[in-house]
């Protein structure tokens, strides 16, 4: 069961304790602080007493396991679930639904730390036009699924075997509605059926300027060691379609910086990503616009 409820929630063990450890605590002090307020009120009639108890009891809860999910260090999971349940309840539904018919739906694809899928998120999060609806990672417990949770954007995790099948996972994306996909440092190469029913909708960003310096294997430090290997004064970032090769598809986009004589792959690495949060985010913009006019 506990595994269920781990995949359910796409969280580590030690985050799962944690997390149940949250309700248990912030569950037994919503009890406690519904008892204290009532107590004083002298309630003889059982039904009322019960309904009182019940109704504050409601109200209490989320603020509980908000309150002791901040120690826990689980807020970002709670105030995804608290949106989650009150989505559920049709809180703010209809609005929502009537805001989102303009907009086109996109999907984040990221294994990683998610820098780039963070940039992404704070860049569409008012967007009137293009909406995040889903990340998708290979990585539980990655840095991208944790942005997610904060911007409560919805995810959803994938296994190497189903993914790389092909079509394993259309149905989820055809379900969220998705129109376009970008690959955040996701590092799996996208299988045929997925570039098949996405045509010109996939970009990726690498860190190098391809065609230099691309392909199977060539991806963080690795990127970066074989620029400087090679003794070049230039790197930068190249944007572009995703085909069926890795790294190979149409350049939509470069952008350049100095490969300087003290270089290590991470200095490297630091002037490169900060080309990338510089431009992913307009260039995907511009991009989806275009191919939605
Ligand atoms: C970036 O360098 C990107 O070019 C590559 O993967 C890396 C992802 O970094 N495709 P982050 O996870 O967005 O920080």
């Amino acid at each position: 069961m506990l595994d269920r409820l781990q995949k359910k929630w796409k969280v580590s063990g030690l985050q799962l304790f944690l997390i149940l450890c949250t309700f248990a605590l912030g569950g037994s002090m919503c009890g406690y602080l519904t008892r204290l307020l009532i107590e004083p009120m002298h309630i003889e009639n059982a039904l009322l007493y019960g309904t009182l108890y019940f109704v504050i009891l409601t109200l209490l809860w989320p603020l509980c396991v908000l309150a002791v999910s901040i120690p826990f260090g689980q807020l970002a999971f709670f105030k995804n679930y608290l949106r989650k349940i009150a989505s559920r309840l049709a809180l703010n539904k209809k609005e929502n639904v009537e805001e989102d018919d303009d907009m086109i739906p996109i999907a984040i694809f990221a294994s990683g730390s998610g820098s780039n899928a963070l940039k992404m998120m704070e860049y569409f999060k008012d967007h009137p036009k293009i909406k995040i609806v889903l990340l998708v990672s290979n990585k539980p417990g990655s840095g991208a699924l944790h942005h997610a949770a904060n911007f409560g954007i919805s995810t959803l995790i994938i296994e190497k075997e189903a993914f790389l099948k092909g079509d394993a996972y259309l149905p989820e994306l055809e379900s969220a509605g998705i129109k376009f996909i970008i690959l955040a440092g996701f590092l799996w190469k996208i299988p045929g059926a997925l570039i098949k029913a996405f045509p010109q909708k996939i970009i990726n960003i690498h860190p190098a300027l391809l065609p230099d310096y691309g392909g199977k294997g060539m991806y963080g430090l690795h990127v970066h060691k074989a620029v400087l290997e090679a003794g070049e004064s230039e790197s930068g970032i190249t944007i572009h379609f995703v085909d069926d090769h890795y790294d190979h598809g149409a350049t939509i986009f470069q952008a350049f910086c100095s490969v300087q004589l003290n270089d290590t792959p991470e200095t490297l690495a630091v002037r490169v990503l900060a080309l990338e949060h510089a431009h992913f985010p307009k260039v995907a913009e511009q991009i989806i616009l275009d191919a939605f006019e």
